[in-house]
């Protein structure tokens, strides 16, 4: 299998990072290097989203995160990207692009954050984890952690149409989305990415 650039996305509470993970495992048995990542990146952009995101007193207005985060990806795909894309490794990351085009669009506008993002290299696949906004909110409040400002049920359901929006959007510019159902258990959910990733691959 060549190297893959596949990004991973979804509503939170829809299982990505389990699956990112997940599907490393299985990329790593067919036989060559898997670089694992995510959005926010941990570089130094990346790190300041994190900390904005988690602090209800922080001074970063949702007007300013559209540029933050291509800043983030411009710097994700420089410094880790890319760079594992060329040692011939896969990449799988947890988020990317369309989680700008998603979330960010609810405040500026699906064209103008695609267009922010347009120079961002595309995933070879992106596969959306399909879940409904409740059972994403049930999964949250069982986790028990601090909901960040995109959690509420009524953000959940607007990002959930928005990723509709999305993938219309991306797939009329010839990239590949792949919806994966996210209901059932780890393993059925995992089965799924498997094979949407096989599809890709023999493409
Ligand atoms: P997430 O990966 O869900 O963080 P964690 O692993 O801590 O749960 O990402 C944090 C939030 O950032 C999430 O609600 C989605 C949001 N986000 C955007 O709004 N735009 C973006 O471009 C990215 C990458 C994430």
């Amino acid at each position: 299998m060549r190297p893959l650039f596949i990004a991973v996305e979804g509503l939170d509470g829809s299982g990505g990072t389990t699956q990112v993970k997940l599907l490393a495992d299985w990329l790593r048995a067919q036989g060559r290097p898997v670089h694992v990542t995510a959005e926010p990146s941990t570089g130094p952009v990346g790190r300041f989203i994190r900390q904005a995101l988690a602090d209800p007193q922080a001074r970063v207005g949702d007007a300013v995160l559209p540029y933050l985060f291509a800043a983030d990806r411009r710097d994700h795909l420089d410094r880790e990207v890319l760079p594992a894309l060329e040692r011939g490794e896969h990449v799988v990351s947890d988020r990317y692009k369309h989680s700008s085009l998603a979330y960010q669009s609810l405040c500026m506008g699906l064209s103008q954050v695609a267009e922010l993002n347009s120079r961002f290299r595309a995933p070879d696949l992106t596969l959306l984890l399909d879940l409904d906004p409740e059972t994403c909110l049930q999964r949250i409040l069982a986790r028990g952690e601090p909901r960040d400002r995109f959690e509420a049920l009524d953000r959940l359901r607007a990002v959930h149409d928005s990723y509709e929006a999305v993938v219309v959007l991306t797939r009329s510019q010839g990239e590949r989305v792949c919806r994966v159902d996210a209901q059932g258990s780890v393993e059925q959910v995992h089965a799924r990415v498997v094979a949407a990733v096989k599809d890709r691959a023999s493409a």
